[in-house]
């Protein structure tokens, strides 16, 4: 976690307990508004005196002032970060939450409450003096009472709204209810070792899978496994993937629809590695993992192979660990950064116990192969892993070449949001869908508003407006979109995203 959202989840966790406390402070108040000033002015006045003074010494003990001045001093911090970090979700809420509880609950209570139980703790119940007193204190401290318990409930609602609206406390709390569900074996990573093609034997070292010929981190295929690529590939914290297939003897992929079927005993397999120096690639990369899905009557098997330092073999992982990956990028800048391998119960939040890259919208595309095909299409189908060419279908363009911008955008959310966003997918019952169909210029949600009391989805031409570019760029990983394993925010797709938002015709909305 970086100093800024330590930072953050300090705030947040402070806005919690602001509300609390000022929630706390607000039942305090209202039940002296409500029936105990009431029950004290149905007494005899030095009875009623008496009371009241009692509750004025013993109210100075540690329960009560710690509550009560703690969220004063939650109140100052939250204020002044919020004014300081004006731009934060939710920072106007927090700052006039702030302001309710200090002006209206703390300040009301120095300025009106405190010189009344003063000037009632310097009496004699008895007296006549006493009796005066009391009958202006009864009226205007209750005054003053209602003035604070009104104030602090404010404070409460506006300390909560402000929580809705940043929602990464929510985010927190659910990682950290999702991090002891995988301690009580709920949701537990596990080791999947798969067998070699036309074995049932699993083994636990890439080299024992046939995958690759001779030195297995050449990554060069095996007879029978065919390289292939997609048009659009999901963002990953920039590393290189290198994707292989294989099906079994006699058998194809069945290309009827937009998704392919992938027969029993089919391979999909997917390594991921780092550039050593990306300006010069003659000095080779760093590999991490190596991903395997493998059909069975049962479904796909997910699996992770993760490879040693010395770059030999890659050994079977349940996963959930951060390889550290030092590498240049195309400007010359170094890269000090871990890469998190997914552990393997995470694969079906994205899988959904589908292949996600075998769809004619992206494999379809221009390429130059060994067997002189000029379409991987053709090359697949000519190497026999295809039974047919598919049927009339979208194609997605590469994000960042020279396709007009909406068909940029919308293939960039197809393939990194569409696969949860969409049907099928781990967030179909948000109801808000981004795969190429649903982004259409008729079907946007451009009307749409995040929960009750969060900002539009989609504001067209005011990207700063709008939630999906504010959930990209969402510092926590749980709020951050894509969700997934990334670490970073992805800078290039943020800005593309927002040249097509501010390109959007503004939509009338009721
Ligand atoms: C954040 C979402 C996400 C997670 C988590 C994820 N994948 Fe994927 N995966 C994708 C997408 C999208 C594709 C298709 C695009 C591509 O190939 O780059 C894909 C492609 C693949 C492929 C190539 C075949 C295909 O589906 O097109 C394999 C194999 C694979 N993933 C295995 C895994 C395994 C094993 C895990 C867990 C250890 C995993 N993936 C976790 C999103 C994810
Ligand atoms: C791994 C699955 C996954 C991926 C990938 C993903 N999302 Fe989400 N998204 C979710 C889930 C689950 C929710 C609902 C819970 C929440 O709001 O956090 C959600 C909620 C949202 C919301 C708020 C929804 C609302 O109710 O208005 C927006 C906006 C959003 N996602 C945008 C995106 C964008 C844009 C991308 C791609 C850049 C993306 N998501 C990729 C799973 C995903």
């Amino acid at each position: 976690m970086n100093l800024q959202s330590s930072i953050r989840s300090l705030l947040e966790l402070a806005t919690l307990g602001a509300a609390l406390g000022s929630g706390l402070i607000a039942g305090v108040f209202f039940a002296f508004s409500s029936f105990v000033m009431p029950a004290l002015g149905r007494i005899l006045p030095p009875q009623g005196i008496a009371a009241m003074q009692a509750i004025n010494v013993v109210v100075l003990n540690r329960s009560f002032l710690g509550v009560f001045v703690g969220t004063a001093a939650a109140c100052l911090v939250l204020g002044v970060a919020a004014v300081l970090n004006w731009s934060a979700p939710g920072a106007g809420l927090r700052l006039a939450a702030s302001v309710c509880y200090l002006g209206g609950c703390f300040l009301v209570t120095r300025a009106g409450n405190i010189p009344l139980n003063d000037a009632l703790a310097a009496v004699q119940p008895e007296s006549a003096e006493g009796a005066r007193v009391w009958l202006r204190y009864l009226v205007d401290w209750t005054l003053w009472n209602h003035v604070r318990a009104a104030a602090s409930l404010a404070a409460a609602a506006l300390f909560t709204l402000a929580l809705l609206r940043q929602r990464a406390l929510v985010g927190q709390l659910s990682a950290a209810l999702l991090a002891l569900s995988a301690l009580a074996g709920c949701n537990a990573n596990e080791l999947h070792p798969i067998a070699p093609p036309g074995s049932s034997a699993p083994v636990t070292r890439l080299s024992e899978l046939g995958v690759f010929e001779g030195d297995p981190a050449k990554q060069q295929p095996r007879a029978g496994f065919v390289a292939y690529d997609v048009n659009v590939a999901l963002y990953a914290d920039s590393a290189i993937k290198r994707r292989f297939v294989f099906v079994p003897e006699g058998t194809q992929v069945h290309t009827s629809g937009d998704r392919w079927e992938l027969p029993v005993g089919a391979y999909l397999v997917k390594t991921f590695g780092f550039p050593v120096d990306a300006r010069d690639p003659g000095r080779g990369e760093r590999l991490i993992e190596t991903r395997f899905l493998v059909k069975t009557p049962d479904g796909f098997v997910a699996s992770t192979y993760v490879w040693n330092d010395a770059q030999t073999d890659a050994t079977v992982s349940s996963g959930d660990l951060d390889v550290p990956v030092s590498w240049i990028d195309e400007r010359g800048q170094s890269h000090d950064e871990s890469f998190h391998v997914p552990g393997t119960s995470e694969c079906a939040s994205c899988h959904a116990g589908r292949a996600l890259g075998w769809r004619s919208r992206q494999l379809d595309h221009a390429g130059t192969y060994a067997d002189g095909t000029h379409d991987q299409i053709a090359h697949l189908a000519a190497r026999g892993i295809i039974d047919r060419p598919p049927p009339a279908h979208a194609v997605l363009s590469d994000p960042f070449a020279g396709a007009p911008l909406a068909a940029r955008a919308r293939s960039y959310l197809d393939a990194n949001c569409g696969h949860c966003h969409g049907a099928g997918g781990s967030a179909e019952d948000t109801g808000l869908y981004w795969d190429f169909e649903h982004t259409a210029p008729e079907s946007l949600p451009l009307c749409r508003s995040f929960g009750l009391f969060g900002g539009p989805v989609l504001v067209s031409g005011q990207p700063e407006k709008s939630e999906l570019i504010e959930r990209m760029l969402a510092n926590d990983s749980f709020s951050r979109m894509p969700r997934g394993p990334t670490r970073s925010a992805d800078r290039e797709g943020i800005a593309l995203l927002s040249a097509w938002i501010a390109s959007l015709t503004p939509a009338g909305c009721p």
